[in-house]
């Protein structure tokens, strides 16, 4: 629409150089503002500029109204009045939104009817219409509209999760900004577990600060950032992804280590009492050392000291220094009951000095 307006206006201009003046009493009304957007950030003051031509000459204008509106987006939205202006009563009749923060910088009669508008909100962002009403000049397009443009740095933004980080699940990481305008473009960039910048995943889609991540697996895991940005300032948040085995988290993993931790170590327990209680002593040791009577076969000392002399056992050394050979049986009889005599450590230092 205000293309339109806008060619028409540019057209008159063309026109006017190769128009006689009395043909160009005959043209009409026009009104224009230069610029397409005024940008302002929000609670600042902004100027939005508006004049017009008139056919009738500024100082025999008998009436005149200027009315400025703040347009729906789209045509069939209802338009809000900002302020009406009726000359000569001097009327200046503002709406309560704008009361106080709202007014024109000049005479609007002298063909100027730009307006100030202070401590911009977000509510004013939108089309803003300027619209003159001259009497006798009936003509011509009367109004032109530019957009305002409250700005307005987005929030931080939140980052959340849907779905279960699970392995060859479907999830969704949200990232939204509750502020900012124009509306914060979102990005999300993401991180392995070493803090390397790497690509999305394939078959991740990125759509209105959504990104969707499909069939995950631990390789998915890392640091999620989604940067929300608009022209002004940018704000980030940062999600830690930990893809798990099925049905299984962090709490519920400990607890099952747990569990079978206890569960094996009763076990061995049982199994050791069980197998202790149930050993009788070896038929050898009873014969071996009859004589001894204080001797407990099923004492500790003696069979830990029989396989350690079993294992250190060397032919050289087999009853030597201590005994006559008499014969094997004695000999046996003899290796087998000198550990109970000898600490176990003696027979091997021994060793070492002898060679
Ligand atoms: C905005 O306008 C108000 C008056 O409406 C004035 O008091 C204030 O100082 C202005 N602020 C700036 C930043 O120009
Ligand atoms: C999901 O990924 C695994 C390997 O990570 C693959 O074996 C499986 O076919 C995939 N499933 C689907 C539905 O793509
Ligand atoms: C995201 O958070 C992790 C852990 O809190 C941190 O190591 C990483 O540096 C953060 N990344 C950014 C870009 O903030």
């Amino acid at each position: 629409m205000s293309t339109k307006k806008k060619c028409r206006f540019k057209l008159q201009c063309l026109c006017f150089p190769f128009v006689t003046p009395v043909l160009s009493a005959a043209l009409a009304i026009s009104v224009s503002i230069p610029k397409e957007v005024y940008e302002v950030a929000r609670g600042d003051n902004v100027t939005i500029p508006c004049s017009f031509k008139t056919t009738v000459v500024l100082s025999k204008i008998i009436a005149m109204s200027v009315h400025w509106a703040r347009l729906g987006k789209h045509p069939e939205d209802p338009a809000s009045k900002i302020l009406d202006y009726y000359y000569p009563a001097n009327e200046l009749d503002i709406n309560a939104k704008y009361e106080g923060r709202v007014g024109f910088l000049s005479k609007p009669e002298m063909g100027d009817v730009s307006i100030y508008l202070s401590k911009v909100t977000l509510e004013d962002n939108g089309l803003v219409e300027c619209a003159v009403n001259i009497a006798k000049d009936k003509d011509g397009v009367n109004t032109h509209a530019t957009n305002l443009l409250v700005l307005v740095a987005p929030s931080k933004p939140l980052c959340s999760l849907e779905g279960k980080a699970e392995y060859g699940q479907d999830i969704m990481l949200k990232c939204f900004s509750e502020e900012g305008s124009p509306p914060p473009i979102y990005k999300w960039t993401n991180y392995d577990v070493r803090n390397t910048l790497r690509p999305d995943p394939p078959k991740s889609k990125q759509e209105n600060g959504m990104l969707t991540l499909v069939n995950v697996s631990a390789d998915n895991s890392g640091f999620f950032i989604c940067t929300s940005s608009n022209k002004i300032r940018s704000a980030s948040c940062n999600i830690t992804v930990a893809v798990m085995p099925p049905s299984m988290n962090i709490g519920m993993t400990a607890g099952i280590i747990g569990a079978s931790v206890v569960a094996l170590v009763i076990l061995a327990i049982v199994v050791y009492c069980c197998c202790c209680r149930n050993t009788e002593p070896s038929e050898e040791y009873e014969m071996e050392v009859p004589g001894e009577e204080d001797y407990d076969p099923k004492a500790k000392p003696l069979k830990n000291s029989k396989e350690y002399y079993d294992e250190k056992n060397e032919p050289g050394h087999n009853g030597d220094t201590y005994y006559d050979d008499d014969g094997e049986e004695e000999q046996e009889e003899n290796k087998r009951s000198r550990p109970a005599m000898i600490p176990p450590s003696k027979p091997r230092s021994m060793g070492h000095s002898d060679s």
